[in-house]
């Protein structure tokens, strides 16, 4: 192996002890072996699993965030500081994760279940691109959306409580 292609491996790829290794992952590309080690290649930039979007918060500021595919809004609020309350924590048993989405996104997504729909008609401030947060799974097709905070929800638990992040 070549001093440059030793660098350039280096910089790109995880060590891994070949005790950890069976055959078939030797024997998968982007995978070999140099002096008893076996090296595995990874994307430097793996974005094909993340998603970016804006949350419009009750104040009208923005806030952008970066999340994992397969989170829902509300996990992803909670784990950017969003105030997106979410009392049932995705039980779909409360409308405090209730948020407006952009009629392009909202017509995109699969309709709300009943359950959805029972607890949207108890939510503050319905409208037609309502949904819950907590029912919405981000998926690439959701790149670039904005998700809108109502300015008030209707808190069914104790006034001022926010559940921790879960
Ligand atoms: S957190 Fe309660 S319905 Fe979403």
């Amino acid at each position: 192996m070549s001093q440059v292609f030793k660098q350039v491996c280096f910089n790109n790829i995880k060590r891994f002890n070949s005790t950890l290794c069976n055959s078939s992952f030797v024997n998968n590309k982007n995978k070999f072996i140099s002096d008893g080690i076996i090296y595995r290649q990874f994307s430097s930039s793996n974005n094909d699993d993340k998603v970016t979007f804006t949350f419009i918060n009750k104040d009208g500021s923005k806030t952008k965030v970066t999340e994992e595919v397969g989170k829902n809004i509300l996990e992803a609020a909670h784990d950017n500081d969003v105030d997106l309350e979410g009392a049932c924590e995705c039980s779909c048993a409360c409308s405090t994760c209730h948020v407006y989405l952009e009629p392009k996104i909202y017509n995109i997504l699969p309709e709300p279940t009943d359950e959805e729909n029972d607890m949207l008609d108890l939510a503050f401030q319905l409208k037609e691109n309502s949904r819950l947060g907590c029912q919405i799974k981000l998926t690439k097709e959701l790149e670039g959306m904005e998700v809108t905070l109502p300015s008030a929800s209707r808190n069914m638990t104790v006034d001022g409580y926010k559940p921790p992040k879960h």
